[in-house]
């Protein structure tokens, strides 16, 4: 598998001073705010997520990490075989992304695809800005991103036949979970009227880091959903609400999958085995 992880993701937002007391207070991330670019670290990397001033709370690009320029020119080699628009980005784009090289492709549903290799890294002790043991990044990434789609078939085939994902779970024929890393999933896909980004999902290195931030969440209001484990990825989350809106899933705990010896399985059943119960301003919704 040539792409080896979530390395980073872009999004705009109209509210970039409530991310940045967001990510802080909430999340625990430090923040590096040039003009109206918000950067905001979870480890050595020098960001992970890349909020951009916009008229949209909304996805603009999700990172994927190759190991080397050779893997990137496979890749873009295998995309271009298969009659997709592949944009190379020149020196300024690099830059920008802090990347030495750097591919973009949209997939079927029109989601910006970036694949790059080289990304800048900080390896100071890195002080988050909350007592957290950390998250687990590294070969797993930053986590886990599910996005609405209309063109589900469609996207499910680009994502595995065009970058090389491999299907960890499928459930009721509408949602796919995929595989690049041991991390049970780093993208899953929802066939939905609505289509965008449904949440970005971040694993601590501790279960105490969850417990510490659902007290944070639940004083400010902005706890979505209750505690639970999910059947698939065994991880135990809670959700909650960002300033732009879209969810951010917390957890810690998840499964790892080996590529070599795993089978795509076909779930049935409640997608979690006990909580993840709606919340509305912390009151379970009665529905
Ligand atoms: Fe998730």
């Amino acid at each position: 598998m040539l792409i080896r992880s979530l390395a980073y993701v872009g999004l705009t937002t109209r509210d970039l001073a409530g991310w940045e007391s967001f990510a802080g207070e909430v999340l625990g991330l430090p923040a590096d705010r040039a003009g109206d670019r918000l950067l905001l670290r979870m480890d050595e990397r020098i960001y992970r997520f890349d909020l951009r001033q916009g008229e949209r709370e909304e996805l603009a690009w999700l990172g994927w990490e190759v190991a080397s320029a050779a893997d990137l020119a496979e890749v873009e080699r295998s995309l271009t075989a298969a009659g997709l628009p592949v944009h190379r980005a020149d020196d300024a784009e690099c830059a920008d992304r802090r990347l030495i090289g750097m591919i973009s492709v949209r997939d079927p549903a029109g989601v910006r695809h970036e694949i790059g290799y080289g990304q800048e890294a900080d390896f100071r002790p890195l002080r988050l800005t909350r007592p957290l043991s950390g998250y687990l990044t590294g070969g797993f990434g930053m986590g886990h991103a599910v996005i609405g789609v209309k063109e589900y078939d469609e996207t499910l085939a680009f994502l595995v036949d065009g970058l090389g994902f491999r299907i960890s779970d499928t459930f009721g024929g509408f949602i796919a979970f995929l595989h690049c890393n041991p991390r049970h999933h780093s993208i899953a896909l929802v066939h939905t009227d609505e289509p965008g980004l449904r949440h970005i999902m971040l694993e601590t290195t501790g279960l105490d880091d969850v417990g510490a931030t659902i007290d944070v969440c639940l004083s400010r209001g902005i706890v979505t959903r209750t505690l639970g484990r999910h059947t698939n990825d065994r991880a135990v989350s809670f959700y909650l609400s960002t300033p732009s809106g879209w969810e951010i899933e917390y957890g810690w705990g998840g499964i790892e999958v080996d590529s070599a010896d795993h089978s795509a399985r076909q779930l049935v059943g409640p997608t979690s085995l006990w909580g993840h119960q709606h919340l509305v301003d912390n009151e379970i919704r009665s529905s």
